[in-house]
């Protein structure tokens, strides 16, 4: 694959918030658009990126294309702390903010609830922890057009050495994207588990996989 040199890897700031935001939701559905299956980007950008953006922005990087953003890569150093802080801080806001403007209440969203909720009653949410040898986590998306050349790998370096340069011990994230995971095991991580949901079978007709992918760093 070519490597494009025309692009930079920079420290998020608090100016590239509405690009971040942006670029959640034109990826969410495993590299693809929200749009097919969730009805308010405020929202669904709000539960994607509002831990990252606004309790650890550093810890995320963004990559520049002629002064455009055109991916994010959101870390968090330890993915406790950040479970605890989205519980405690964000959560209850989230569903405050999703009363107020109607967004439960829309056909396209009720209809997602209603699958995460029977996923999750056929037990498909359950997974292993792995925060004791990988307490890291992170997340990537780069837009579509700009993907395949070398952007993302830089991204994963950039976090990989900002995470060693803390002695963090590991990092683990989860994604749904098979093609994801090719990228993941050319650089280096390990597949720690994999499982399925079933939430978007009403629209894409099938079953979507799920993987944890982690890298030790140290220790
Ligand atoms: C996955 C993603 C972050 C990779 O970033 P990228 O800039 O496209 O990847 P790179 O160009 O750095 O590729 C690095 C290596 O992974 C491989 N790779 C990247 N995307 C791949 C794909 N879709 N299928 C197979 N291999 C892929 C490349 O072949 C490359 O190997 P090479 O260096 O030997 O050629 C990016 O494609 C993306 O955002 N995709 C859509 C959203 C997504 O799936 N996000 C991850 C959710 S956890």
């Amino acid at each position: 694959m070519p490597h494009d040199p025309a692009f930079i890897i920079r420290k998020y700031e608090q100016k590239d918030r509405a690009a971040v935001r942006e670029i959640a939701c034109l990826t969410a559905l495993m590299g693809e658009p929200s749009a097919v299956f969730f009805d308010d980007d405020e929202i669904l950008a709000d539960a994607l990126t509002l831990y990252f953006t606004d309790h650890e922005p550093e810890s995320c990087w963004v990559v520049e294309c002629e002064k455009k953003v055109v991916g994010y890569l959101l870390g968090a150093v330890d993915a406790e702390r950040s479970r605890k802080i989205t519980a405690q801080k964000i959560v209850f806001a989230l569903v405050m903010k999703a009363l107020r403007r109607g967004t439960i209440f829309r056909w396209k969203n009720i209809r997602f609830f209603f699958h995460v909720l029977l996923s999750a009653l056929k037990g498909e949410l359950k997974a292993p922890v792995f925060l004791k040898d990988y307490p890291a986590t992170l997340h990537i998306n780069i837009l579509k057009g700009y993907r395949g050349t070398g952007r993302g790998s830089a991204l994963i370096q950039t976090a990989l050495g900002y995470l060693r340069s803390k002695a963090v011990k590991g990092v683990h994230f989860a994604t749904m994207s098979d093609q994801a995971g090719q990228f993941y095991s050319k650089l280096g991580f390990q597949l720690l588990f994999q499982g399925k949901r079933s939430y978007f079978r009403y629209f894409l007709g099938q079953d979507t996989p799920f993987y944890i992918y982690g890298m030790r760093l140290s220790g």
